[in-house]
């Protein structure tokens, strides 16, 4: 069994003080690793929120992430975040290829595939990479292809030591933020989708050594049960129902 993880994504929801009230809320419900019930938890807060979310969480069991990264090292690139930046921060997690990042700023999987080659070249961050279909793709049967398509662009020519670990969140688009949930089932079918193409390019051992696969998508404190028997989901990321200290505990405690 791969150790649970699950991931608060705050998004851009919270102004720098919020941020820090909600990240010391936090530091308290899961002060140290009985708390968690041995899962991992990270959170992704705002950039500007970063440095001091981390000192906050610096006692507690949280460990933190980034919502996004540069493909460049470094360089004249106006308004971005490097990974050697991340790192200097704390950051132990950065999400690759969001889809709201996909949909606002037009990043597609080649960008996704430029991050996660620098993340893992010039860091020890571990990717989030994010893979989801639309509700278009979804209703015209393309689900899958479009899945593994993702996949195979992001990950093709990437190559992964043996110390390394990376995180996959399914996060079907229409699912996000519309309290619209994916049957648990679907989920776990997906799941094995992933694994699948996953494997082809990397080969099963450094699957289920290195990757674990999770959910996101309006999962809250009163669904979170259905995803918890389920055996292809190694943990959620949570965006909605993060925001709160004591729904976000009770996702963690319910997984
Ligand atoms: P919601 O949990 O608000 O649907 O957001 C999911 C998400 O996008 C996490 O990255």
């Amino acid at each position: 069994m791969k150790q649970k993880i699950i991931i608060a994504n705050w998004k851009m929801k919270l102004n720098i003080k919020e941020s820090l009230e909600l990240a010391r809320e936090y530091a308290q419900k899961f002060a140290d690793e009985a708390a968690t019930g041995g899962k991992e938890i990270a959170v992704c807060p705002a950039n500007i929120a970063l440095r001091e979310a981390k000192d906050i969480f610096a006692p507690s069991a949280v460990k933190i992430g980034a919502q996004n990264v540069f493909w460049e090292e470094q360089g004249a690139f106006t308004g971005e975040i490097s990974v050697t930046m991340l790192e200097e921060a704390g950051c132990q997690y950065v999400i690759i290829g969001h889809s709201e990042r996909r949909q606002y700023l037009l990043e597609n999987y080649e960008m996704a595939h430029l991050k996660l080659k620098t993340v893992l070249d010039h860091s020890n961050i571990i990717p989030i990479v994010c893979v989801g279909e639309s509700l278009k793709e979804k209703e015209s049967d393309r689900r899958d292809y479009v899945i593994i398509d993702q996949i195979q662009q992001t990950f093709g020519g990437v190559q992964i030591l043996s110390q390394q670990q990376v995180i996959i969140a399914y996060e079907p688009i229409w699912a996000i933020g519309t309290g619209q949930v994916i049957k648990p089932a679907d989920a776990d079918t997906m799941h094995e989708i992933i694994h699948a193409a996953l494997v082809d390019l990397f080969g099963i051992d450094v699957i289920n050594k290195q990757f674990r696969i999770i959910y996101g998508g309006s999962v809250d404190s009163a669904n979170v049960s259905d995803f918890s028997q389920l055996d292809n989901i190694d943990g959620l990321l949570v965006g909605g129902a993060s925001l709160k200290a004591e729904d976000f505990y009770k996702i963690v405690k319910g997984i």
